[in-house]
């Protein structure tokens, strides 16, 4: 199938109560691993793509992995960028090929958010590619974006509503207590400001920080409006534990491609339980 946005995914995902699983990929492997576990599942799947994983690889090589793989599954496939505050990179990723991007113009203050959030719909929209903005501030580190616990902030509703309605994005983050990495403590979610939120704009909203939530704060979210989970540091893990497990337990053996397989089936074994976690398998 061709790549599709996110607009009908979510959509589709508000109204049936599930959420679409959004997995932050690394390499060809991880892409072909999340195009898999989705086609298994007959379920719908958003592919991310960090900035820093885009400049790596290059828009090029990225978009192709991913249209290829697309092309030959039956699930649908969107291609996603995720948080940027790169106005040049959300261009460029436009123009290769992206049908879904980011703005995160979070540590902005509220108006410069706003605006910088509108120009990226007005960017975005012509080209039917949609398009995700952020409110408040999520904590810990995703790409090269650190954000402190004693700065994180949450989303204000009322701020949260204005900010919906002026620049209309296709999904929505509010911050809400969950953070990106590894949890140290029980995470505090503000489940009424994501109630709140989710009824008030009446967008798909977009839970960041997945890996480490337990299937009830899933569950909960999901339920109150939550169409769109992130899972990246689980994938990162799974890469590793993946590749370095397999060495360990067959250290005289150098075949790169068992290798390879190894972190393979880690990386879309979790890829898959999350799938069905959220509700999206038979969904496609
Ligand atoms: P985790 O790294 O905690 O899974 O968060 C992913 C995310 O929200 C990416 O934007």
């Amino acid at each position: 199938m061709a790549l599709e946005n996110m607009k009908a995914m979510l959509a589709h995902a508000a109204a049936g109560g599930y959420a679409v699983g959004a997995f932050n990929i690394l390499d060809y492997s991880s892409t072909k691993a999340v195009v898999q576990a989705a086609e298994e599942l007959a379920a719908p799947v958003i592919i991310q793509t960090s900035a820093k994983t885009v400049t790596f690889w290059g828009c090029r090589t990225l978009v192709g992995w991913v249209a290829e793989l697309a092309g030959r599954a039956k699930a649908p496939v969107a291609l996603h960028l995720d948080h940027c505050k790169d106005l040049n990179l959300i261009r460029d990723c436009i123009e290769a090929g992206w049908t879904s991007v980011m703005i995160d113009a979070s540590a902005k203050p509220f108006e410069e958010n706003l605006a910088l959030s509108r120009q990226v719909v007005e960017m975005a929209r012509p080209r039917n590619v949609t398009v995700e903005a952020e409110l408040g501030a999520i904590v810990g580190v995703e790409d090269d974006l650190h954000v402190k616990e004693q700065d994180a902030h949450l989303a204000d509703p009322d701020q949260a509503l204005e900010f919906c309605t002026k620049v209309q994005p296709d999904c929505f983050a509010p911050a809400v207590g969950t953070a990106h990495g590894i949890y140290k403590g029980e995470p505090k979610i503000a489940y009424h400001i994501l109630e709140t939120v989710a009824m008030s704009t009446r967008v798909p909203l977009a839970l960041h920080g997945g890996t480490g939530l337990s299937d009830e704060v899933f569950r909960r979210c999901i339920a109150l409006g939550c169409a769109k989970v992130n899972i990246s540091t689980q994938i990162k893990y799974a890469f590793i534990n993946g590749f370095v497990g397999y060495h360990n337990a067959h250290h005289t053996q150098y075949d790169p491609l068992k290798v390879i397989k190894a972190q393979f089936d880690e990386m879309k074994k979790g890829i898959v339980e999350n799938i069905k976690l959220f509700g999206g398998a038979g969904k496609a």
